[in-house]
């Protein structure tokens, strides 16, 4: 069976289960701290699990992309290696929120792989929890009971905590959880040895297909498990791993799902797949990456040297290295695997359909930037070669993998090759003391929830109301970087979390007794969460908290600025151009936007032109909540890698219409004016406009007009352009002239040099500090070369202290043996400084302008030799 009717047999056997199908959620996390990329499918029921949303459906089935490269589910060095691990892969999921629980998830994992997928019973192996005393978990005997109607006993073995008891990460929803394994070996290897002999042991044809998690408990900081409210199943099953079995497959790479792309690397690099392990790894790492980072880019992450950008940077890297070392790809190619990617998933994930040109031109941009770099690894690594040695030191590795991102297995091999070794126990020691720097820049301690207030449900009004009466529900104290701050919820706000580029409110919260500033708001899952330096002391209070006003005007002009920006820049440049980040604070706009070359003067002209008309044309904000499918309908701006519920805000500004969670104004005249700051490149086809409005502008537009008369006073002309004009042509007159004077002032000092010529070991040598620019001292001894025979000058001269010594020696005497730049390495030491060049001309700086006279004595006594 292909993969694409596996997905869809997994989702028509639990919709006849009474499940509803979801969309997967974006593989790009973007509204809880502690995880960059989704991992499994339940990251985006956290919430649910911890009792924090309450769920519109109950039973509920999908296919998750996930991305295990980074935290406790991280595989990235394992790919490539074996046949089933990936970075990115498909994660088929049912779930049940408090509805169904152990019976019914362990019948229908039976049912489906044993009467859809029509698997072999007889090579199914399943795991259960065995309990840990250390934490008071029970054996799971119910599942096995449940797993025995099915099964017979020996195929149900006991897993320890590490293997049956899932956990998301340190903290959050868990519990035991019941696998499924297969023996995927031949009839022969299994007569053998018993395929349970080698269930969790790495056997790459005895493996894990689905796990069935049943969380339960909400494990908390201190370690210790809390439990939950309601119990919960979590399924999850590698539609790669699943497509392997049915197509009787030894490795994932050989199933339908990587066919087409593996087939596209053979046609491109010309090298065979299975012919040699090496190009097999390399092979099979590129086309994970390809999947990885393509469907990353998609959900609105592309490469960059922080965070999540940086992870997708190294996994990208990571593909390119392959392709360099073991295919010998010298030049860009994978960016011409993507429409392989995008023909082969795109029916079922529009998304990378829509974004194929896009995604092709940020990796091939990335990939010539790598190489690049990789080229400049490789002449540090030449020059390190050519010093010598036969054993360099790990700190130079160190430098060669950190500043220039040049990988150290590649450094090895190559120094391998050339019979070099280096020490990698200094290597090691240089890359803990870099880890540990990155650790402390970005610890964070995250103390427990202490609850105040049970069962109150907490909401947002901050779209209608700056200032209400709320209470306490929950706090909890964090520690970033050794300062401790509180993180309080209330059971209602008015607060905006930061969200869909907008930055969070900042406001005060006060009782009869105290004031305790917000100074940051942020979601997380489903929690809004304002930060404060200070616990309020009585925590049961009352408060009335009220949003900075001020503050939130700006961002809200900032925001609806946006808005018309989007608008503005499809009008101008055209429909290609689609929002690829925002940032909107209180004192500036950025909006990054997918387009393949700088915007000009004029256009940016006229996008300032469009948007002031809008302002000036007061247009009331149109605000509704409307069913996905009609905005879609309508037209309206959606952004790829967002996840949008049944029922969407839409904002409207006239024709300006988009799927926003922000705050706006109520008319577009509130934003006075719309001024252009900056406008740059970002990365391959993305450009970035900086913008102000309002209060900022008309500041910006009062200084501009202050600077002109500034100006004008200075320059007293009525047309400052004119006065300006002839300024600058009269200023290039006077340095025409001054350039002219300073020539024959040169020629004649050439000249009055000549006079100074003394004979040292019959050599005419002439030694003078002179007061010359370096290229002046430099375009002397040029001069000299042509017709000057028999002589040796060097000048000093001295500007702020340092020196520069400038040494000539003529064609003859180099033939002879003479040498300007060893010369001017011994006598630079008088100088307390160093230098080099050509034979016949050296330049050497120093910081000791007393030492001239000694240095000029040093050329003469070499002279003298
Ligand atoms: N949460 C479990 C996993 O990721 C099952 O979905 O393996």
């Amino acid at each position: 069976m292909k993969s694409d009717k596996l997905r869809e047999a997994f989702f028509d056997f639990f919709i006849t289960k009474g499940h509803k199908q979801i969309p997967s959620a974006p593989m790009i996390v973007k509204d809880d701290p502690s995880l960059m990329f989704t991992n499994a499918g339940m990251n985006q029921f956290k919430g649910v699990f911890l009792g924090d949303k309450t769920p519109k459906d109950l039973k509920i089935v999908n296919s998750q992309k996930c991305l295990r490269v980074s935290g406790k589910h991280n595989d990235l060095e394992e790919v490539g290696h074996d046949g089933h691990h990936h970075t990115m892969f498909e994660m088929l999921g049912n779930w049940s929120f408090g509805d169904y629980f152990k019976a019914e998830a362990i019948d229908w994992a039976w049912e489906f792989l044993t009467k859809i997928c029509k698997l072999d019973q007889e090579r199914i192996y399943i795991t259960i929890f065995e309990g840990e005393a250390s934490q008071q978990l029970d054996r799971d005997a119910e599942s096995y009971n449940i797993w025995k109607k099915y099964i017979s006993k020996d195929r149900i073995i006991n897993g320890n905590k590490k293997d049956n008891f899932w956990e998301m990460g340190d903290t959050g929803p868990c519990g035991p959880c019941t696998e499924v394994h297969y023996d995927n070996r031949s009839q022969d290897e299994r007569k053998t040895l018993p395929g349970g002999d080698l269930v969790n042991k790495d056997h790459p044809q005895v493996i894990e297909i689905w796990n069935l998690v049943f969380i339960c408990f909400n494990r908390l900081s201190n370690g210790t498990l809390e439990a939950l409210s309601n119990k919960h199943v979590d399924t999850g099953m590698g539609l790669e791993r699943l497509s392997m079995i049915m197509q009787n497959k030894d490795s994932n790479y050989d199933t339908d799902v990587f066919e087409s792309i593996i087939g596209k690397i053979v046609k491109i690099t010309n090298i065979e797949y299975g012919s040699d392990t090496e190009s097999d790894i390399a092979i099979r790492v590129i086309a994970d990456h390809l999947r990885a980072v393509s469907f990353s880019i998609a959900d609105g992450q592309l490469p960059s040297n922080i965070k999540a950008g940086y992870v997708i940077r190294r996994i990208l890297r990571r593909a390119i290295r392959y392709g360099y070392s073991f295919l010998g790809m010298k030049n860009s190619f994978i960016y011409k695997l993507v429409p392989v990617l995008v023909s082969e998933m795109s029916e079922y994930y529009p998304e990378i359909e829509a974004q194929n040109q896009f995604i092709q031109d940020v990796i091939k941009e990335e990939e010539e930037a790598f190489l690049r770099t990789l080229s400049g690894g490789l002449k540090q690594i030449d020059e390190i070669l050519a010093s010598g040695g036969k054993n360099i030191s790990g700190k130079q590795v160190f430098e060669l993998y950190d500043t220039f991102g040049f990988p150290n297995d590649l450094t090895a091999l190559i120094l391998e090759e050339n019979g070099v070794t280096y020490n990698q126990e200094e290597f090691n020691i240089e890359m803990q003391k870099q880890k540990n720097r990155s650790k402390s820049a970005a610890q964070v301690k995250t103390g427990d929830w202490n609850v105040v207030l049970e069962d109150e449900k907490q909401e947002f009004i901050g779209y209608d109301t700056l200032e209400t009466k709320i209470k306490i529900s929950r706090y909890r104290e964090i520690t970033i970087k050794n300062q401790t701050l509180y993180q309080l919820v209330f059971n209602l706000t008015p607060f905006y979390p930061e969200g869909g580029g907008q930055i969070g409110d900042v406001g005060v919260i006060s009782s009869a007794d105290e004031n305790i500033d917000i100074i940051d708001t942020k979601k997380e899952n489903n929690l809004i969460i304002h930060f404060a330096k200070k616990l309020p002391s009585n925590l049961e209070s009352e408060f009335l908290a009220q949003v900075n006003l001020e503050n939130r005007q700006n961002i809200c002009c900032n925001h609806t600025a946006t808005h018309l920006l989007h608008q503005a820049l499809r009008e101008i440049l055209g429909v290609h151009v689609e929002q690829k980040g925002s940032l909107v604070s209180s004192s500036y706009l950025r909006f990054d936007f997918s387009h393949f070359s700088k915007v000009d003067k004029e256009d940016l002209k006229k996008v300032e032109r469009y948007i002031d008309k809008k302002i000036l044309q007061n247009i009331p904000l149109q605000e509704d909540n409307i069913p996905l499918t009609k905005a879609k309908e309508m037209g309206a701006m959606m952004l790829f890698g967002e996840k949008y519920e049944d029922v969407v805000r839409l904002i409207q500004f006239g024709g300006s219409k988009e799927l926003c969670g922000g705050t706006h104004v109520s008319h577009t005249g509130e934003l006075g004016l719309f001024r252009i700051v900056s406008e740059s490149s970002v990365s391959a086809g993305i450009r970035r406009i900086e913008a102000i409005t309002a209060d900022k502008a008309l500041k910006a537009i009062e200084e501009q007009d202050s600077l002109l008369s500034h100006i004008q006073q200075i320059v007293k002309e009525q047309d400052i352009l004119q006065a300006i004009n002839n300024l600058v042509s009269s200023n290039k007159e006077k340095d025409k002239k001054l350039a002219a004077l300073r020539n024959e002032e040169i020629i004649s000092i050439k000249s009055k040099l000549l006079d100074h010529v003394i004979k040292v070991n019959n050599i005419g040598f002439i030694a003078q500090e002179v007061d010359l620019s370096a290229e002046e001292m430099k375009n002397i001894c040029f001069d000299l070369k042509q017709n000057e025979k028999n002589l040796v000058l060097v000048l000093a001269s001295v500007k702020e202290n340092k020196v520069l010594l400038s040494l000539f020696v003529s064609t003859d005497l180099v033939d002879s043996g003479l040498d300007a730049s060893s010369i001017i390495k011994e006598s630079s030491k008088a100088i307390k400084g160093s230098g080099g060049g050509q034979p016949f001309f050296a330049t050497a700086g120093g910081i000791n302008p007393k030492g001239i006279k000694e240095a000029f004595s040093i050329i003469k006594q070499l002279l003298s030799k």
